[in-house]
């Protein structure tokens, strides 16, 4: 389960992305960025960072840290931005919140390293999950105390919008060649040898259960919630397996 807290103060938008997460105090006196149930694409955003940041993290990857958060509709009350006030406004209930990595810099290709070891693992990653937001134009990658972290990873597994043709979207292959670390020579099957092994059903499960209920009710075709993590489970594993066979646009190192 991930930690719940109750968000008490919007601070200010972080306008960078599309879908406005806010910079949001909560009662335990953390700062997060927030990410809204009322924004864009809505909770399955929220469900996809679940999914993708808890399973990055036991794969050993860098994830800020991420909690759920209450949000009472009335703390958009006084905002004068209307965009902002609409947005609060909507989003009344659990919402997601992710540790704020306080002076942080966007990852750039051109002025920082990486190694081919971690370049793989990453790209593995992304390839697993299907993640087409790690562009050198846009990569989602921040370097925060001499590391890399990953976030934002609300545009992945693209089968969760189509749950009945799940199974063939997910056996499509992976193009890398606009990765953010395409140019690192990524060792995408030495990564694979690696962390494949480690997505396991009961990995998967662990994983699936930080899920909140509130965003997996009235799924179309589903009964339970439990039914609906079983099936974002599934082409996770199924791909874990021969994912790294379908990586394309990259020059791997030997
Ligand atoms: N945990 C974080 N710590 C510091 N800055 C962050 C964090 N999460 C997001 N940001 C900043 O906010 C921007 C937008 O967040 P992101 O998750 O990419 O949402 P989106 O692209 O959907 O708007 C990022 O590009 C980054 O600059
Ligand atoms: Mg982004």
């Amino acid at each position: 389960m991930l930690k719940e807290v109750i968000a008490t103060r919007y601070i200010t938008p972080l306008r960078e992305g599309g879908s406005l997460p806010g910079l949001v105090e909560a009662d335990d006196f953390g700062t997060y960025v927030m990410k809204f149930t009322g924004a864009g694409q809505g909770r399955k955003t929220l469900v996809a960072e679940v999914v993708c940041g808890e399973l990055a993290r036991r794969l050993g990857l860098r994830v800020p840290r991420l909690v759920t958060m209450e949000l009472d509709p009335v703390l958009g009350l006084g905002e004068p931005d209307q965009q902002v006030q609409e947005l609060l406004r909507s989003s009344g209930g659990t919402n997601l919140g992710m540790d704020f990595l306080s002076g942080a810099l966007g990852f750039d290709p051109l002025a920082f390293e990486v190694s081919s070891e971690e370049a793989g693992r990453i790209v593995w990653f992304d390839a697993l999950v299907n993640n087409v937001d790690r562009s050198w134009r846009n990569p989602n990658l921040l370097m925060w105390q001499g590391a890399l972290w990953l976030i934002d990873h609300g545009a992945t597994m693209i089968w969760h919008h189509n749950w009945p043709g799940a199974e063939a979207s997910a056996a499509r292959p992976y193009d890398a060649s606009d990765h953010a670390l395409a140019s690192f020579a990524p060792e995408v099957r030495g990564a694979a040898a690696e962390l494949a092994p480690l997505v396991t059903e009961e990995l998967l499960a662990e994983v699936t259960a930080a899920i909140p209920d509130a965003w997996l009710a009235g799924e179309p075709g589903f009964g339970t919630p439990d039914d609906l993590r079983r099936a974002y489970a599934r082409p996770l594993l199924a791909r874990a397996a021969v994912v790294h066979e379908r990586v394309t646009g990259i020059e791997e190192s030997k």
